[in-house]
């Protein structure tokens, strides 16, 4: 298997992560509005190091496995947030994803961008079937972001995840190859 090194979109890189990424890195994950969501609440620079080693050897696709791939901007190779991909331990045409921007970077485009260019990735090289995104029902840019790619909403899950000191609800998005495909025709 040839390694993974990054994937591109009009404006965007998903490439592995770099040392380089490291403060952008720290910084946006340890901005509360960027965490409100998210199961994380901060990062240290010793997190944030052994998170950039751990990806060093990955590939995305592992069964059971996260990838996180950086997001830059590809005119100028600066990291702006990362994406992630895991695909189901129990059944490889079956994946889920993440996704986060830093906040200097959100309102233009770029997590709507990144994710098709992750889901055109997974459906036309890696093969899957089916992927699903679990938000918290809270997070409206999200499931804005989702709705505009035309994932379905399959289910709302109530008090399904403690988070952060309270039992939050979640929808559950999916989107199909099949309709990927037609989607993207
Ligand atoms: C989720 C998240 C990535 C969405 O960010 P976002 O900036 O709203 O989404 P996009 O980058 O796709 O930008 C969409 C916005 O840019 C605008 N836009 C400008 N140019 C655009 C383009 N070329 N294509 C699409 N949208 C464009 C859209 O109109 C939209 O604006 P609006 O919010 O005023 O309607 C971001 O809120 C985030 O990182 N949140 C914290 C982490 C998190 O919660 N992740 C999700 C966990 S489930």
């Amino acid at each position: 298997m040839t390694r993974f090194e990054s994937l591109n979109s009009d404006r965007l890189l998903l490439r592995r992560f770099a040392d380089g990424d490291l403060p952008t890195l720290v910084a946006y994950r340890n901005d509360p509005a960027v965490a409100r969501y998210q199961s994380w609440s901060s990062l240290s620079e010793a997190a944030a190091r052994a998170f950039i080693n751990d990806l060093r050897d990955a590939e995305p696709g592992k069964r059971g496995e996260w990838f996180q791939f950086a997001i830059a901007l590809k005119a100028t190779n600066e990291h702006i947030g990362d994406c992630a991909l895991l695909v189901r331990a129990d059944d490889t045409q079956q994946a889920e994803i993440g996704y986060t921007l830093a906040r200097s970077h959100q309102g233009l485009g770029y997590g709507t961008e990144a994710v098709r260019c992750l889901l055109d990735y997974v459906f036309h090289e890696l093969e899957i079937r089916r992927v699903i995104a679990q938000v918290d029902c809270r997070n409206d840019r999200s499931v804005a972001l989702l709705e505009r790619l035309g994932f379905r909403r399959e289910g709302h899950f109530r008090q399904s995840f403690w988070l952060k000191g309270a039992w939050i609800d979640e929808y559950l998005y999916a989107m199909l190859a099949a309709e990927w495909r037609a989607l993207r025709m």
